[in-house]
């Protein structure tokens, strides 16, 4: 008997809550949670070690099939894992690269590499790999991303779109950049913020946008608790 993909999609723009929100409620409920954000990061930094310019489009794809081909990018979805540096331990090359991937100018490299059909492509079948639950701790799965509902996983049974305004976006990145001793000010940090927005969502291949049947989430002015548990209901409804 084929059990039905217990699969909780959650695209949402940058600072919009979403890492803090998707590892607490993958905890809460004992799904897997699967970063599909820190595959992207990974090839940037992998293009920047190669010595790949972000802008060689051919060149950065070759860097993103060679990862995937020679597996030579692993998320590491255990649950201690999980508790590393920011959520997902993510090993390049036998490296555990997950701090460095989570840099801002890697942030910018991740957005522009994110833009190429041929990197999501590459990323594609390993995302759904990475999504199928095999063993008998893989309850279900939370994944997060841009695409997730769209082109990832669109028969996802339950799918959230998360968003908050720009500002609380910006203030949100700002202090997570700050909890990791990086001072940033806050004017840069909005224009970051917006920027990478547009880049993500004006993309030809696979802009960010809402899946028709994902439910919006609106952060502003709500805790992360108050999010988690009204996604936790809804979760719980549809999964039982
Ligand atoms: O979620 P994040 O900030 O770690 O994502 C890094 C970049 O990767 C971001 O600019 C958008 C892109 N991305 C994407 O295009 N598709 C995904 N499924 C996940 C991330």
């Amino acid at each position: 008997m084929c059990a039905k993909p217990r699969i909780v999609a959650i695209d949402g723009p940058a600072g919009s809550g979403k890492s803090t929100v998707c590892k607490q409620l993958a905890a809460r409920l004992g799904f897997v949670l699967l970063d599909t954000g820190a595959l992207y990061r990974a090839v940037a930094l992998a293009a920047r070690l190669a010595g790949v310019d972000w802008s060689r489009e051919a060149a950065v794809v070759e860097v993103a099939d060679r990862l995937v081909t020679d597996g030579e990018l692993r998320l590491d979805v255990d649950p201690e894992a999980r508790q590393s540096a920011g959520g997902t331990k993510v090993v390049l090359a036998g490296h555990d690269v997950s701090s460095q991937i989570r840099k801002p100018e890697i942030s910018m490299g991740a957005s522009r590499v994110s833009a190429y059909g041929g990197v999501r492509d590459a990323l594609l079948e390993l995302q759904r790999q990475l999504g199928t639950p095999s063993g008998s701790d893989r309850a279900g799965v939370v994944a997060e991303g841009r695409d997730i509902g769209t082109v990832v996983f669109p028969g996802a049974p339950v799918k959230f779109f998360l968003t908050a305004s720009l500002e609380v976006r910006a203030r949100r990145r700002q202090a997570e950049l700050e909890q990791k001793g990086e001072s940033i000010d806050f004017e840069q940090t909005l224009k970051e913020v917006a920027l990478r927005d547009e880049q993500d969502r004006s993309r030809k291949v696979a802009p960010l946008k809402q899946a028709a049947d994902a439910r919006v989430v609106d952060s502003t002015g709500k805790t992360i608790d108050e999010v988690v548990a009204e996604m936790q209901r809804v979760v719980e409804d549809v999964l039982g």
